[in-house]
């Protein structure tokens, strides 16, 4: 479904990601785990075209999309949730997931936004709420919810879990397994290593820009080089 061939990426003289090739197949969740640093934000934002590759080639659905708008990306149905919850603070929760929406044309959103009250009951008792008042975990849920609204072939998650508590962090998990179930493919960034291992069918790790391991979750998340350096040595 999405090839990376070879991307060299910088800002200015930093060379933030180093020949990086990753492949994620229909229905799968990817994982790509790594230190604060390592690059995994800048890839995101690469697949999103917020940033330009130097060098290499993205493939999306057999078409390569290098180089193109962040706009027809969008349209293209690959949906980037941004690290730190990003929603618009002046706007009410239902105005976020409408804006979710924004390049759709068809009629179903308004029954696209009731199943996200569906998944998240907590933002429908707060459909009228100022987004800037919700709580860090609504914020979350609410950051999801309006990716799930442009309706993704591929969901690009930035730290899903990151400053949540230990059982908000499960039931985000929870439901992006639940997303993935119901035939959305993921792209999953996480310092959360233990956890995205759990839920992930492969991985990979990425150190200071470089692709340094790759394999199935399970295996992974099994061997000493990544238990020591990733998922505090247990
Ligand atoms: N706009 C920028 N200008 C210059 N350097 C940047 C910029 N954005 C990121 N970097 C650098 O690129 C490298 C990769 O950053 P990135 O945000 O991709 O890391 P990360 O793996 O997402 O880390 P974290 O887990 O802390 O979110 C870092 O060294 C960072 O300082
Ligand atoms: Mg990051």
């Amino acid at each position: 479904m999405l090839k990376i061939n070879n991307i060299d990426v910088y800002y200015g003289a930093i060379h933030a990601l180093k020949d990086v090739s990753i492949t994620v197949n229909q229905g799968e969740i990817v994982t790509l785990i790594g230190s604060n640093g390592a690059g995994k934000s800048t890839l995101l934002k690469t697949l999103s075209g917020l940033l330009k590759p130097k060098n290499g080639e993205i493939v999306f659905l057999g078409k390569t999309i290098t180089g193109i708008s962040a706009q027809s990306i969008v349209s293209e149905g690959l949906i980037h949730c941004p690290e730190g919850r990003r929603v618009f603070a002046n706007m009410s929760v239902e105005e976020n997931l409408e804006l979710g929406a924004y390049i759709r044309k068809d009629k179903e959103i308004k029954a696209d936004i009731g199943k996200v009250y569906e998944r998240f009951p907590r933002l429908l008792e707060r459909r009228n709420q100022q987004s800037g008042t919700l709580s860090g975990g609504e914020q979350q849920m609410l950051a999801i919810g309006r990716a799930l609204m442009a309706r993704p072939k591929l969901l690009l998650l930035d730290e899903p879990s990151m400053g949540l508590a230990p059982l908000l962090v499960q039931e985000i998990f929870a439901i992006i397994e639940e997303i993935n179930c119901l035939g959305t493919t993921v792209l999953l960034v996480e310092q959360n290593a233990n956890q995205a291992l759990k839920i992930a069918h492969r991985a990979y790790v990425l150190e200071t820009g470089k692709i340094a391991l790759t394999g199935d979750a399970k295996e992974l998340a099994g061997s000493e080089e990544v238990k020591k350096s990733y998922l505090g040595g247990h």
